[in-house]
């Protein structure tokens, strides 16, 4: 008889997805992000939030001239995907022309930016990370916070308040997401630097979790 052919292994796509299920679920749950899509805080936290976001997109973007031309993140960077101009829009209707006189980030957020910068600077495959937790996260679940902003603080559908989570170029996202794994599985480093990728993902959800930490502590709700 012959012997059992060894099992395949998991397309990476499926590895960083599954390493990253609990933080992700963490995430999902944390009291911020909770209480802000269960309709429990104003439309000042969904701001300070999208603020947050800012810094981040602004870093994640200012690397994508560089990054293009990398044989390892180049092929992930789609100016379909861009969201700083997204987020500017919904910032002016939240905040008015001035949105962005003395804004700081958070200390959370300060740290995410700089290690998404580092990343961008020194090791392209860090940066994948990156691009992943916040741009396929945003074409998934990003759609189910859209719809509760646009019902909760009465955003017009897909309108100014909610356009970092529409993708006008992007027409059918689930066979965008389909090839975004493809080229994940196809990321061209060895399984030691697919581990560090993995890695560097995991640091990302925690990263994000760290900022809703503190947004939670700006919004807490009195018991
Ligand atoms: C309340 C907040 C959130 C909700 C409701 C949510 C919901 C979802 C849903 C429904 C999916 C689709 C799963 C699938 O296609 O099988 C998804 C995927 C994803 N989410 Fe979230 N999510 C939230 C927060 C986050 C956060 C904070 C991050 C990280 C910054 C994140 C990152 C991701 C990623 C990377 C994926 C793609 C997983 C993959 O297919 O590889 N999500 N999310």
């Amino acid at each position: 008889m012959a012997a059992p052919s060894p099992t395949p292994p998991a397309p990476f796509s499926t590895v960083i997805r599954t390493a990253s299920a609990a933080q992700h679920t963490e995430a999902e749950n944390s009291s911020f992000m909770s209480d802000l899509l269960g309709g429990k805080l104003g439309i000042l936290a969904y701001r300070r939030y999208t603020e947050q976001l800012w810094f981040v997109y602004r870093t994640l973007e200012e690397a994508s001239g560089t990054l293009a031309a990398d044989p390892v993140a180049g092929p992930f960077i789609r100016p379909e995907l861009a969201r700083t101009a997204e987020l500017e829009r919904d910032l002016t209707h939240l905040g008015g022309p001035s949105w962005s006189a003395g804004l700081e980030p958070l200390p959370a957020t300060a740290a995410y930016a700089e290690r998404v910068a580092a990343c961008a600077r020194d090791w392209p495959a860090g940066y994948v990370a990156h691009h992943y937790t916040r741009y396929l996260g945003d074409l998934s679940g990003g759609q189910i916070i859209r719809g509760t902003a646009e019902k909760t603080w009465g955003f017009a559908r897909k309108g100014d308040g909610v356009r970092f989570y529409v993708f006008e170029e992007i027409g059918n996202p689930a066979a965008f997401k389909r090839e975004y794994r493809e080229l994940l599985d196809a990321l061209p480093v060895d399984d030691l630097e697919k581990q560090r990728v993995v890695d560097e993902c995991k640091r990302a959800f925690a990263l994000n979790s760290a900022v809703f930490r503190e947004l939670g502590e700006e919004f807490r709700l009195s018991a």
